[in-house]
């Protein structure tokens, strides 16, 4: 047949799929998630089977099973005991708290590891809110950026090279960052949350660190998942604010909102690859129904190619030893 065009030429041999790739994915890509807990074990998370939350006294090993395998990043989350938890977070800055303390043994025995850590109040509230609730149930913007600098200035005196925002409260970028330059941590990084979804992803991640709702849900703070010109707001206002990086999330279901912001962005734009997409492509691999490896690595390339150069992933140390291979 006589045709001019037959792209097929390109993708005739495996050297040349090589040659002609678009995208790829790199373990310095990726910045892995850790569930943190007091004591000396470990407890799978029954939502997401193969990620656990780590016992402070030995996650030393796990951290240098992931640098071995070339992680470079990671992004601690704190289970804190339920007694601690009250209506304002206040263990968010106890000095002494597990989260602090974990910071900065990590800093300590592991310097050139980047530490993202999470600033909002979920972990912490008995609430289970990410901001301060008033008595009728409202959601306390103002009142809840005090406590949200006065943690990320714990945080960053503890070890954390940046700061992560996960709150989605108005003008938190902004206080954060004169909260940090005010204490002296000019140099602390701010990773912001920009487009954060009230998305049912979320559910095994509040498993892990028991941190539901006590009542109501994230809708007046966390995005409308129909929304993307919205998206480019919360961009809008994160830079002028100061933001260093921006970030999507979840990340399959929302990859057009990372297209957007990839497209306008001339900070690094991270995705979030949620628990609950964890969840899914595990569940259904372990069923038999899926290939693991193989939706797994197809997934975060997509991720790339949607234009995050930033991938948050449960999946991160697996892919880091499939890459090594
Ligand atoms: C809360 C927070 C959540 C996640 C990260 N930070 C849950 C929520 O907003 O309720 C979810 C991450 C995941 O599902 O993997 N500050």
């Amino acid at each position: 047949m006589d045709m001019l065009h037959r792209p097929r030429r390109n993708r005739n041999s495996p050297y040349l799929r090589d040659l002609v790739r678009e995208n790829h994915l790199r373990v310095e890509d990726f910045i892995l998630p850790v569930f943190i807990m007091e004591g000396n074990k470990e407890e799978e998370i029954p939502s997401m089977p193969g990620v656990y939350r780590h016992g402070l006294e030995i996650l030393p090993q796990f951290l240098q099973r992931a640098l071995d395998l070339g992680i470079r990043a990671v992004a601690p989350f704190p289970a804190i005991d339920e007694a601690l938890k009250d209506s304002h977070g206040s263990e968010s800055v106890n000095p002494g708290g597990l989260y602090p303390r974990a910071l900065t043994a990590i800093k300590k025995q592991f310097p050139e590891l980047i530490i993202f850590s999470d600033v909002a109040l979920d972990p912490y509230s008995s609430d289970g809110h990410d901001g301060i609730v008033s008595a009728d149930g409202e959601i306390l913007n103002d009142e809840t950026l005090e406590a949200l600098a006065k943690m990320s200035v714990a945080q960053a005196r503890a070890g954390a090279d940046f700061v992560a925002p996960s709150d989605m409260m108005d003008g938190r970028v902004g206080y954060i960052r004169e909260a940090l330059d005010a204490e002296g941590f000019k140099n602390t990084g701010i990773l912001s949350y920009c487009a954060k979804y009230a998305s049912s992803f979320y559910g095994p991640f509040r498993d892990a660190l028991q941190s539901a709702p006590k009542s109501g849900d994230k809708k007046t703070y966390q995005m409308d998942p129909a929304n993307v010109k919205e998206a480019l707001r919360e961009y809008e206002l994160d830079i002028q604010e100061g933001a260093d990086m921006v970030m999507v999330k979840p990340g399959l279901p929302y990859l057009d909102v990372v297209r957007a912001l990839a497209e306008v962005s001339d900070v690094p734009v991270a995705v979030y690859n949620v628990s609950g997409e964890y969840a899914m492509l595990k569940a259904a691999s372990n069923a038999g129904w899926l290939d693991y490896k193989s939706v797994v690595l197809e997934s975060l390339l997509g991720m790339k190619r949607a234009g995050a150069s930033i991938i948050l992933s449960y999946h991160a140390m697996e892919v880091a030893g499939w890459l090594a291979d």
